[in-house]
C-alpha cells in the first residue's frame, strides 16, 4: 500500500476472514483510502484493532464519571484503548505484564499504571485509587487476571469483555451477577455487528489523521516471518500492534 492506495477491512466472519497473503481480492467498497498523512501501518493497526477499539467505545459510553480498569493495556486494543479513555475524561486503570509495558502504559497517559504479574496488584490499585471505585472494566485477558479485575468492580459496575488472551475466559458466577450486581456483556455489542463495522474502520481511520488516537506498531515483521511475529505474540514481548508487510 502506498499514498492513493487503500487499505480493505476483511469480514469479522466467514471464509473470507484473515490474511497472510501477497495480494487479496476485495469488493471495492469493502476499501478504505488512507487519510493522508497517516503511515501504512498505522492505517493497517486502525482497521482491525481500530475498528474493535471503536466498536468497544460506542459500547462503553464512557465519560469522566468513570474509572476505568484496562487490563492488557499495552496490546494493541489496550492502547488505543487507554489513549481514549483519559480523551473521555475517565480516570485510567491500565494494567499490564512487566516493567517496560507498565511504563508504556503510563506514557500513553494512564492515571495508575500496574504490573499484574507482581503479587498483590489488585492492593495496589485499590490504594493508588484512593476511595474511588472501579466503574468499567475491559476485560481482555481472562483467567486469574480477569477475575481479580472483576473483583476490583464496584456493586454495579460493568466488566465488558473482549476475550481471554490469557487462554480461559473470567469465571463469572450468580454472586458476582445478583449479589454484586454486575453486568458483564461483550464490549462489542451485537448491535455493532447487524450494522456493519465500515462506519466503525472510518472512525478509526479519522482519529488516527486528527491525531487523537496514535496506534501504537512497535513491531513489523516480514510476511514470511509470520512465524516470528505469533512466536513474539505468544511471548508476550510485544507492546501495540504488530503488523506483516508483504
Ligand atoms: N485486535 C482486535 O481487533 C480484537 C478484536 C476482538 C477481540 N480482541 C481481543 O482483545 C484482546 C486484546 O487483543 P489485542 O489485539 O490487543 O492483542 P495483543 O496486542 O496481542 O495483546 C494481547 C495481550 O494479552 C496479554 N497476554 C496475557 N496472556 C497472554 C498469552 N498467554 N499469550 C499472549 N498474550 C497474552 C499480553 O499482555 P500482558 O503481557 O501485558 O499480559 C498481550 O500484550 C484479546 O483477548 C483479543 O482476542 C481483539
Amino acid at each position: 500500500m502506498g499514498r492513493g492506495s487503500a487499505c480493505g477491512s476483511s469480514r469479522i466472519s466467514g471464509p473470507r476472514a484473515g490474511g497472510y497473503a501477497e495480494l487479496a481480492v476485495r469488493d471495492v467498497d469493502a476499501l478504505h483510502p488512507i487519510p493522508d498523512g497517516l503511515a501504512d501501518d498505522a492505517a493497517v493497526a486502525m482497521i482491525g484493532t481500530g475498528r474493535t477499539t471503536m466498536g468497544v467505545l460506542e459500547t462503553a459510553r464512557l465519560t469522566s464519571d468513570d474509572v476505568v480498569l484496562i487490563t492488557s493495556a499495552a496490546g494493541g486494543v489496550g492502547s488505543l484503548l487507554v489513549q481514549a479513555a483519559r480523551r473521555a475524561g475517565a480516570t485510567v486503570v491500565g494494567v499490564a505484564g512487566g516493567a517496560a509495558k507498565v511504563e508504556h502504559v503510563r506514557g500513553l497517559g494512564a492515571t495508575v499504571a500496574v504490573d499484574y504479574t507482581a503479587a498483590g496488584w489488585a492492593d495496589e490499585v485499590r490504594s493508588a485509587l484512593a476511595d474511588q471505585p472501579v466503574t468499567t472494566v475491559f476485560d481482555m485477558i481472562g483467567g486469574e487476571h480477569g477475575r481479580t479485575a472483576l473483583e476490583l468492580l464496584r456493586r454495579g459496575g460493568r466488566a465488558l469483555v473482549l476475550g481471554w488472551s490469557s487462554g480461559r475466559p473470567t469465571t463469572v458466577g450468580g454472586a458476582d451477577v445478583v449479589g454484586r450486581g454486575i453486568t458483564v456483556a461483550p464490549a462489542f455489542a451485537p448491535e455493532l455487528l447487524r450494522r456493519g463495522v465500515r462506519v466503525l474502520e472510518e472512525r478509526a481511520l479519522t482519529a488516527a489523521a486528527r491525531g487523537e488516537l496514535t496506534p501504537v506498531v512497535s513491531a513489523t515483521f516480514p510476511l514470511a516471518r509470520a512465524a516470528d511475529a505469533h512466536q513474539a505474540l505468544e511471548s508476550r514481548a510485544t507492546i501495540g500492534k504488530v503488523v506483516l508487510k508483504p
